[in-house]
């Protein structure tokens, strides 16, 4: 499933006055088994135009992999779709400083700006389960209220935040409910190892619910 032109073109147009670079399309079958709402793609990602390809994709895999599902059966998009940065100094190996650009979390502008992108694959992607990977797929979604850190590993059946119209900077709930996993971002682990276990354990809960959809005593 690929978001028609008009709207990526729509995208691109509404995030233009924002420090972001590059586009992504979300990735991944009509009828995934799940589909994992991220943050925003990063260097890796904007230069060969596949979300999650880049070190935060490789562990995702891992942890997919541990759930029992593999990249091609799951459909993969994130809450914003072009790469955020922020300009910084490295020194190189020469002692020089150089400007470069590091990825930063996109700001709820740069999401608002997106919005109509996620809210067109919630409602034309047939998947029973979406995986909010990290607090902005999260709140994106669920609302500022829900943290990663209290709800993470647990299944959730509510409604999901849209945008209330294309001209609106507000959101609204859908009369859909959907079946919501929340669980850490990838990337978290690089900075706090010890998230590592939680995600396992959680990837243990979402195989569970993968092997038996229909069994609904696990959500
Ligand atoms: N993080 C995301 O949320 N998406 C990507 O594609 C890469 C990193």
């Amino acid at each position: 499933m690929q978001i028609p032109g008009w709207l990526a073109e729509l995208g691109k147009k509404r995030i233009d006055p924002y420090p972001v670079e590059g586009f992504v399309y979300g990735m991944g079958p009509e009828k995934p088994k799940l589909m994992l709402v991220g943050e925003a793609p990063g260097e890796t990602e904007i230069h060969n135009g596949i979300p999650f390809s880049g070190r935060a994709g490789e562990e995702l895999m891992k942890f997919l992999e541990r759930a029992g599902v593999s990249r091609g059966e799951v459909y993969i998009t994130s809450a914003v779709r072009s790469r955020p940065y922020k300009w910084g100094e490295k020194r190189t190996r020469a002692g020089e400083m150089v400007k470069r650009k590091y990825n930063r979390a996109p700001t709820s502008r740069e999401i608002l700006a997106h919005a109509p992108l996620l809210d067109y694959e919630i409602e034309h992607v047939d998947t029973p389960l979406i995986v909010a990977l990290g607090n902005i797929g999260l709140k994106r979604l669920c609302g500022p209220d829900m943290k990663i850190t209290e709800v993470h590993g647990r299944f959730f059946r509510q409604p999901v935040r849209r945008l209330k119209d294309i001209e609106s900077s507000e959101y609204e709930w859908t009369e859909k409910e959907y079946l919501i996993f929340p669980t850490f971002h990838p990337a978290s682990i690089f900075y706090n190892r010890q998230l590592l276990e939680l995600i396992h354990d959680d990837m243990d809960e979402l195989r569970r619910y993968l092997e038996n959809p229909n069994d609904t005593s696990v959500l």
